[in-house]
């Protein structure tokens, strides 16, 4: 982490240490292939609930279930070995107890094999996170904007405008830090609001839509690739226009299969004898000399 190259998978206690060091780079990823490409490049891969509206199509992450952070997060767990791997506990599958929030944790964690699992929550869930930070799992925070409460919030709206937002922001950051939670995602929230909690809390802050005095940032990978089609935040940089690529590949593809110029012989299966054609098979075989 600090300059030599690790053999090892960074850790939550890595991710701790970063603060004050050097910028958390992370990312999301739902995929093998995504999460291959990630892993080297990045501290920490959030195998987020956003695969909802992004992979799914969903209008909004309440839909998704704890079998598909499953099956998503044990693909980037399988195709990585050096970064942090976070799995999201998506909407109904920990607000009702500490010990709800316990069973559906340790699930993710046995099944999957991640370093940890992210919930959204403030003051309400301080509760829980301390619940499960004191038997053993990992929880990184997620205030501000909590897009599965979107239906109680009217929208993704910016967070901490007004003097009382703020302090609920505040209020709801500082009691899942003193809860235990090894980290803390701050979206969408007003800057200077976002730098103070930075420089207040002990534990990183990474911000989406926050500040860059933020411990560490992230994005969702398909934004910031230009894979999520019209789609983009305010706050996300386009750093590629991967899906323009994309339709030229395919169109590509298009022509050349209505040409007949793919697949050439190189992509056609070979045979190691002269196989004759299906005609003389069955001229041979009309013949009795099938075989
Ligand atoms: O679900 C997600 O991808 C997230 C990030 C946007 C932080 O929560």
């Amino acid at each position: 982490m600090s300059g030599h190259i690790e053999e090892r998978r960074i850790n939550i206690r890595d991710i701790s240490h970063l603060k004050g060091n050097r910028p958390i780079v992370s990312l999301t990823a739902y995929s093998a292939p995504t999460a291959r490409i990630l892993d080297s490049h990045v501290d920490m891969i959030l195998v987020g609930d956003s695969l909802g509206m992004v992979i799914y199509g969903m209008e909004t992450t309440v839909g998704v279930t704890l079998d598909m952070m499953i099956s998503h997060g044990s693909a980037v767990v399988r195709a990585t070995e050096k970064a942090c791997v976070i799995v999201d506990l998506p909407f109904g599958s920990y607000q009702e107890s500490p010990e709800v929030a316990f069973k559906s944790a340790a699930r993710v964690l046995a099944a999957t094999g991640c370093n940890g699992v992210k919930l959204e929550g403030g003051v309400e869930m301080a509760e829980t996170v301390q619940f499960l930070t004191s038997r053993g799992i990992p929880v990184l925070g997620h205030v501000g904007l909590m897009p599965q409460s979107v239906n109680a919030a009217g929208g993704f709206r910016v967070q901490g405008r007004t003097v009382d937002d703020a302090r609920r922001i505040r209020d709801d950051a500082v009691s899942i830090a003193d809860a235990g939670a090894f980290s803390i995602v701050i979206e969408n929230t007003v800057e200077p609001l976002a730098r103070s909690l930075s420089e207040v809390l002990k534990i990183p802050t990474i911000g989406i839509g926050a500040s860059p005095a933020c411990d560490g940032q992230i994005l969702v990978t398909e934004d910031m690739v230009g894979l999520s089609g019209q789609f983009k935040p305010r706050f996300v940089k386009r750093y590629a226009e991967l899906g323009e690529s994309f339709e030229k590949v395919i169109e590509e593809y298009k022509k050349e299969v209505l040409s007949r110029q793919f697949p050439t012989e190189d992509h056609c299966a070979k045979s190691e004898s002269k196989v004759p054609r299906l005609a003389a098979i069955s001229s041979r075989e009309k013949n009795g000399r099938g075989a």
